[in-house]
């Protein structure tokens, strides 16, 4: 069964490039940067994964052509991670060329916990040779973090910092909210003393206000750092931040292959269940 978009649109904005465009020409008004993420992960056959590849680099030529302040976010599982690593690497070597052609910025989401030793390994092979073109994401739920924080900070890596949106084990992943974010407190720090641009990942007031405190007690001034939203929420609170002189960017999916995403953000807040009901009842 095809669910309607109408259901999604609260935190997809659209189900094409050309649809998302008007929303990211509104972000970049208010000052705000984007990063585009074509929906869909887990791509099993070769042929939808070289599309994939080829709509990504359609995807860069098009965010130059119409001067939009947007890099792309992706999956390596849409890429063929799940087929071959061999192939995916080479997959994502031809899309980092374009990026380093065009001068744009290629982010490796991090997914669930059995990718999260490749997604590494395909991020250090790529960042040698594609540097500041590429970055990464970290899940501060996960217990191997504080390592591969560590290492990636050394490196001088483009880091995301999140909480974790995927469901995992005890044994994988902290499970209780204090203690997720007092690690993302502490790999922020790491973050924020070590590289030169950390990417705070977070609706959580607690959060964002902590970041504020600390780069104000350590003189870190706020054109050394970036928050980071999803698109459809805390939108008010982003303009506040870009308004306040912080750099921002609100990540913004489009695509037809919604439904995952669409669900993490549900399982995620009850509060977006609402969000969910509230704009299906306006239409
Ligand atoms: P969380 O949902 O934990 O909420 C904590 C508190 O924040 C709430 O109790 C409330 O007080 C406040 N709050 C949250 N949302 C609010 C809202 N809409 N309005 C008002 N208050 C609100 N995950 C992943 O596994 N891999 C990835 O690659 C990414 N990438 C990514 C990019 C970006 C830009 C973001 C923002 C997030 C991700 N994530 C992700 C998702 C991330 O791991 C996490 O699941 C969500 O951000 C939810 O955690 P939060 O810290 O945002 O708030």
């Amino acid at each position: 069964m095809k669910l309607p978009f109408a259901l999604a649109k609260r935190f997809v904005a659209g189900e094409s490039f050309n649809d998302a465009i008007p929303a990211v020409g509104q972000l970049n008004e208010k000052n705000i940067s984007v990063t585009l993420d074509l929906l869909g992960e887990n791509v099993e056959d070769r042929e939808e994964a070289d599309g994939n590849v080829e709509h990504y680099i359609k995807l860069l030529k098009s965010i130059s052509q119409q001067e939009l302040k947007s890099s792309i976010s992706i999956k390596l599982t849409m890429l063929g991670l799940d087929i071959d690593r061999t192939y995916c690497r080479n997959n994502l070597f031809k899309l980092l060329e374009v990026a380093r052609n065009t001068d744009q910025f290629v982010r490796l989401d991090m997914e669930g916990s059995n990718y999260t030793q490749v997604t590494i390994d395909l991020f250090k092979e790529a960042f040698k040779e594609y540097g500041q073109h590429v970055g990464i994401v970290i899940q501060a739920y996960l217990h191997r973090t504080k390592d591969d924080i560590a290492e990636l900070a050394e490196m001088g890596a483009d880091v995301r910092l999140c909480k974790g949106a995927y469901s995992e084990p005890e044994r994988t992943a902290l499970q209780n909210m204090d203690a997720i974010r007092e690690a993302y407190r502490d790999y922020a720090e790491v973050l924020l003393e070590k590289t030169p641009y950390p990417r705070i990942a977070t609706h959580d007031d607690e959060l964002v206000q902590w970041i504020k405190k600390y780069t104000n007690k350590h003189e870190i001034g706020p054109s050394r750092f970036e928050y980071q939203m999803l698109y459809g929420l805390r939108q008010e609170t982003m303009e506040k931040l870009a308004a306040d002189g912080y750099n921002t960017r609100i990540y913004v999916p489009f695509g037809t292959m919604w439904f995952p995403y669409f669900k993490r953000r549900l399982m995620e807040r009850k509060e977006n269940i609402w969000f969910v009901l509230s704009t299906m009842f306006k239409n």
